[in-house]
């Protein structure tokens, strides 16, 4: 039985369903503040809070837990930067509750969801695992400190870990089942793709069109929120017991802003204008994941490295719930 942090998320929820969907039974922890009950379709749902380790004790011994996939943690950078205690409280200090409640009830093998913001402005790209980690914003740092716990972890009682970085999760579940919904959205593609929906009533905002990358615009590594999701599953049976891996998570291929709205244009045939802004503080000009360790320590590759695909698979969920998980 695999507890499943955050499940009702964006991630997550994609997780729970690739997980089950290959026969594993999960359980799902999520407050639902930033979750949608929708998105948990119908798993056994905990409603709680990280912070409660007694409710993670309950959890983890009532449905006779023996794994965690902890995807739960606040994820706003921008939001990081004004309201460090949320993120200290959820993201590191939820972390530790997590870690307590596993070793209360000997269970010691998780998968945390990492981030590439753990490398904060890397001095080149693509970014190997080896990178020093210096994050730039109150929620990188916190996302360092969860994989030092887990370090500390591995070394002292024997935890075995796999923590896979993402790059930028996205896409949709292929099938329709489930998409992104976040409320405010500050990720790229649903962005431009409810500004279409939105009829002319939103407006896409570019931060910077002056930075050192072929177009001017920002290049990141946009990978399809299934492949992670099987990512996980693999990891579950690659972690080794008094070992922490982290691994990147990544297709390799960077993407401008500009190409992402490129094509979402070919997606939608909507028109989509803009409106340029000044740069973002703490905006690395590119962020690509490099280096083999996923295939070689996981065996995995991304099946969906198409941006058209990936955005696609994105709208079709959209269009079908343009009020999200209300609809
Ligand atoms: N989305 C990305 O591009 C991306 C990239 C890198 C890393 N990540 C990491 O992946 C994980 C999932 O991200 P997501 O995009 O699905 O986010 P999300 O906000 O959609 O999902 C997070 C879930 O965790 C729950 N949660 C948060 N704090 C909680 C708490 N204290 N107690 C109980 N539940 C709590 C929220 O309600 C939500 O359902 C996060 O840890 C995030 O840092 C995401």
């Amino acid at each position: 039985m695999i507890l499943v942090t955050g499940g009702a998320g964006y991630i997550g929820s994609h997780a729970v369903l690739e997980l089950r969907r290959s026969g594993q039974q999960v359980v799902i922890f999520d407050d639902l503040k930033e979750g949608h009950r929708a998105a948990a379709q119908d798993a056994p749902l905990v409603q709680g809070d990280l912070c409660d380790r007694d409710l993670l004790i309950d959890t983890i011994r009532r449905h006779k837990v023996d794994a965690v996939m902890h995807f739960a943690a606040r994820c706003y950078v921008g939001e990081s930067v004004t309201q460090p205690a949320k993120y200290v409280r959820d993201n590191a200090r939820g972390m530790h509750e997590l870690l307590e409640a596993m070793r209360a009830c000997e269970v010691k093998r998780i998968v945390f969801s990492s981030t590439c913001a753990v490398y904060g402005v890397p001095a080149k790209v693509p970014i190997t695992e080896e990178f020093i980690r210096q994050p730039i914003s109150p929620y990188g740092i916190t996302k360092r400190f969860c994989e030092e716990q887990l370090e500390m972890y591995c070394r002292a009682y024997g935890f075995a870990v796999v923590a896979p970085r993402y790059f930028n999760a996205a896409g949709a579940d292929p099938d329709g089942q489930l998409g992104e919904w976040h409320e405010p959205e500050t990720h790229l593609i649903p962005s431009i793709l409810r500004t279409v929906l939105s009829g002319g009533t939103r407006t896409l905002e570019v931060f910077g069109t002056d930075y050192p990358t072929p177009d001017g615009t920002c290049v990141r590594d946009y990978v399809h929120v299934a492949d992670l999701a099987s990512a996980h599953r693999l990891a579950l049976t690659a972690m080794k017991p008094g070992v922490f891996e982290p691994v990147n998570l990544g297709t390799g291929r960077g993407q401008s802003v500009l190409e992402v709205i490129a094509a979402a244009r070919t997606v939608t045939g909507a028109p989509i204008p803009y409106q340029v802004l000044p740069r973002r503080e703490g905006d690395p000009p590119a962020l690509v994941a490099g280096g083999d360790k996923a295939k070689r320590f996981l065996g995995w590759t991304p099946r969906h490295v198409d941006i058209v695909e990936t955005v696609r698979h994105a709208w079709n969920w959209l269009k079908a719930h343009p009020q999200g998980y209300q609809s």
